[in-house]
């Protein structure tokens, strides 16, 4: 059956919207969080391959959230999602935090940081074990046990837990989201691990630390753009979302409501910007210009007869070409880099349950065209995500696909409180412990 066909099914079966897209105007962006009882402020420092950026919010009882400071720096230090500058990674995380505090005016020492990169990896892993006490019901100690034992042996030396997200439980009677209370025997767990490689998470704590600010929390840079994305809806009926940077492509899939799949791909838009400048032999920044100004990513969508004007090199005179020309190099760029993350996902088990298609975000997503190649490429729905629902003097500038990943580090703030204290004084904390007493040493 033809996914359109589905779709159409499913719409007409549930009544739920089934295109992708942004949180409906006016709603909470914060609708399934935990609120807090007073106004909190949290800072999400997105450390990207082209910019550094700093964005504090602030979350009120009600779920609003306001954004009081946004500061971005040109991200010199880092390739891919890996400092391989400290100094200069340093001097741009000092900056930009200093730029949105006294935009906010309020003074800032806690982050959360967003990481991303080639080294991140997740895989599912389970575990079965015997409720302690099947009369009294499964309790959160049992949920714990069982976590801790499917993760147990699977992280090597080298690498550290970023995230371990229960996907779904099951108990003598079946699946189940949330076991604590059922009477059952025995539970079995599956778990999304989520790791990185220890010195990659090290360089960032170490960035930030220097820089004089502390790291409360790390999150997955695609979770963080999903979570400032995605609706509820979306996720429950399955969807990919593609957050394209400058140097990676960072995949977050969702089923059923939860997430199960996390990837990183390391090409962005950056390589589109070396293919024109390379193709017209023009320097970076002109290259860059041109896409934002020129590009699309379907050459039949531009008159034949455009012709627009490439700035000469050395003193040279400038030239005319074809705007169509442009089209075909980012056409064949960016096919290719949507070719790569297909190739990722669909082999994935639960891919064809994702109805809800693809939502594309991060600031490649402002490439013309992008949504028809991607629904050529995907053979699914695609739309644009931006983060919705906010307030404040920077909220304006904050709703851009470039600023998913910072406004998502902000909404963290909220889901890391849960997060903590369900982690704090159980067994597999020490699973953990070895990333948070390295935060400590800096901090
Ligand atoms: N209007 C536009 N049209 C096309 N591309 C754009 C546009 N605006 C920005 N870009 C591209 O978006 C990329 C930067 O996006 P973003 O700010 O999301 O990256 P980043 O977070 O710094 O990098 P990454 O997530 O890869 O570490 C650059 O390659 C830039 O050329
Ligand atoms: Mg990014």
């Amino acid at each position: 059956m033809a996914i359109t066909e589905i779709m159409e099914r499913l719409k007409l079966a549930t009544g739920v919207p089934v295109e992708a897209g942004p949180l409906p105007a006016g709603r909470s962006i914060t609708s399934r969080f935990r609120l807090p009882t007073r106004k909190v402020v949290f800072t999400g420092l997105d450390i990207g391959t082209t910019k550094i950026c700093a964005i504090i919010g602030e979350i009120d009882p009600s779920g609003n959230v306001t954004i009081l400071g946004l500061a971005s720096q040109p991200s010199q230090g880092l390739r891919r999602g890996i400092v391989i500058n400290l100094e200069e990674t340093v001097e741009s995380i000092r900056v930009a935090i200093r730029k949105a505090e006294n935009m906010a005016q309020v003074s800032v020492r806690d982050v959360f940081v967003g990481i991303a990169g080639g080294h991140i990896e997740c895989q599912t892993v389970s575990a079965t074990v015997e409720v302690a006490n099947p009369e009294r019901g499964i309790t959160r100690m049992d949920v714990r046990r069982a976590i801790e034992a499917a993760v147990e042996g699977k992280v090597p030396m080298e690498r550290e837990v970023l995230h371990q997200i229960p996907q779904q439980f099951t108990i003598d009677d079946g699946a189940i989201l949330d076991p604590v209370g059922f009477s059952s025997r025995r539970l079995s767990v599956e778990v999304m691990l989520v790791t990185a490689a220890v010195t990659s998470a090290q360089n960032i704590i170490r960035a930030v630390s220097q820089a004089r600010f502390r790291v409360s929390g790390i999150y997955l840079e695609p979770l963080a753009s999903s979570l400032a994305i995605l609706t509820e809806e979306q996720k429950e009926l399955g969807v990919v979302m593609i957050d394209i940077g400058g140097g990676t492509s960072d995949i977050a899939i969702y089923v059923n409501g939860s997430v199960r799949y996390t990837g990183v791909v390391p090409h962005g838009g950056d390589a589109i910007t070396e293919d024109i400048s390379k193709v017209l032999k023009i320097n970076r920044f002109d290259a860059e210009n041109l896409k934002k100004r020129h590009g699309h990513c379907i050459p039949s969508a531009i008159d034949p007869r455009e012709t627009i004007q490439v700035p000469g090199v050395l003193g040279e005179k400038p030239t005319v070409i074809k705007r169509e020309l442009v089209a075909q190099v980012i056409e064949a760029r960016m096919g290719e880099m949507l070719e790569m993350v297909k190739r990722r996902i669909e082999k994935l088990p639960f891919y064809e349950q994702v109805y809800g298609g693809i939502v594309f975000t991060g600031g490649t997503s402002l490439q013309q065209g992008i949504c028809e190649l991607g629904q050529r490429i995907f053979d699914r729905p695609c739309c644009h995500g931006v983060p919705t629902g906010l307030s404040g003097t920077a909220s304006l500038a904050s709703s851009s696909p470039i600023y998913s990943t910072g406004v998502g580090l902000v909404l963290y703030g909220l889901e890391h409180e849960r997060e903590q204290a369900f982690l704090d004084g159980n067994a597999f904390g020490k699973i953990v412990t070895r990333l948070k007493s390295f935060i400590d040493w800096y901090g």
